[in-house]
């Protein structure tokens, strides 16, 4: 078995900013409400001609400046998102081919705001495996297109972006564990009902808004943190890496108070902490690559670093991945 280690990040955010002010002026919330009880204070929501896959294309140009890779270079391309261009082709396809990559393996992965946490895992063991010298793994969200705009407890949460990694075959080994899971017993406390093979679209489901996403709020923050710090702890277990021995986490970004309850927990103090959800809201499988993507270029990761990915979402599902910063 070969290792494998990341050699370029980058992301994308639309340019359009919506700020707790802006949601005033429709919904009947304050900026202090939000502030207090997410952390959010903007979130960046696509225009209407913006998909999904336009996010990715500019997250992974960015990544393939920073790796000086050409996109032939790259032997599988996976896009984890909730919301393909398409129920099909993968939106993977469409990112490919738009960079200029042909022939290429490409594929999309669906677990919510796990995505990414998923995503590493399988495309750092297609190249450890040997299968691919090279693999883009991109996170990529539009949630704010699958909200109910209407709905104050949830329009609120989601921002949109992108962020892309490319990992590369390497003689040292970044990959020291990762622990996932999931429970679908319970589809309905997070979902979107319609649009699917159980309920295809209809205009009374339409009209019901039962293609928008529903959460119960409560019951996921419980789950989130439960689920969060049991990752954490199992995924380091395996790893052999005491919690003080974590130079970075990088959870993600659903709630800082569901953020700082498991750091607590965890002991990890908040310099070790990355945190943007301030800026960008919860951007789903995309809210990691974003923040790894911006704790390069503020100098927060170093070589040598072991850093914690840990994430939860629709599925329910959850995971962390254990990483040595090559
Ligand atoms: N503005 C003002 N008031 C609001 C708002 C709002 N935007 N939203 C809800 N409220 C009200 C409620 O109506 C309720 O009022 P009531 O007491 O009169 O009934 C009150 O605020 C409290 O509501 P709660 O839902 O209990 O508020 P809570 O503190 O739990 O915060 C939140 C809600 C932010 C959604 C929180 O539960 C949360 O973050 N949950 C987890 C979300 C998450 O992690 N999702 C991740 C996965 S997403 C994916 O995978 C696609």
């Amino acid at each position: 078995m070969t290792g494998v280690r990341i050699v370029g990040v980058g992301h994308h955010v639309p340019e359009r900013i919506v700020s707790n002010h802006d949601l005033e002026q429709w919904l009947d919330t304050s900026d202090e409400w939000i502030t207090s009880r997410t952390g959010m204070k903007r979130r960046h929501w696509t225009s209407e001609n913006e998909a999904t896959s336009d996010l990715a294309i500019a997250a992974a140009r960015n990544a393939l400046a920073q790796a000086e890779l050409d996109p032939n270079e790259i032997d599988a391309y996976i896009v984890c998102t909730v919301y393909p261009d398409y129920l099909f082709p993968a939106t993977a396809a469409i990112v490919a081919s738009a960079l200029g990559a042909v022939d290429k393996s490409a594929f999309d992965m669906e677990i919510g705001c796990s995505g990414f946490i998923y995503g590493l895992t399988v495309a750092a063991s297609l190249v450890r495996s040997g299968v691919y010298r090279r693999v883009m793994m991109i996170g990529a969200e539009t949630l704010s297109k699958m909200v109910d705009k209407t709905d104050r407890s949830t329009a609120i949460l989601f921002g949109d972006g992108a962020g892309a990694v490319i990992l590369e075959a390497s003689e040292v080994d970044s990959f020291l564990s990762s622990e996932l899971g999931s429970d679908g017993s319970r589809p309905e406390i997070l979902r979107i009902a319609a649009g699917g093979s159980r309920y295809p679209t209809t205009h009374e489901l339409i009209d019901e808004k039962k293609d928008r996403i529903f959460m119960a709020g409560r019951e996921v923050f419980k789950f989130a943190v439960t689920k969060m710090i049991d990752a954490t702890d199992k995924a380091l277990a395996k790893a052999h890496v005491s919690k003080s021995d974590v130079d970075l986490l990088i959870p993600h970004q659903a709630n800082k108070r569901i953020i700082d309850a498991a750091m607590k927990y965890l002991e990890i103090p908040p310099e070790r902490c990355v945190v943007n959800i301030h800026e960008y809201g919860n951007t789903s499988a995309a809210s990691i690559p974003i923040a790894l993507s911006e704790a390069l270029s503020e100098g927060r990761v170093k070589p040598g670093d072991t850093i914690v990915f840990v994430g939860f979402g629709a599925g329910l599902s959850w995971g962390a991945v254990v990483w040595k910063w090559q």
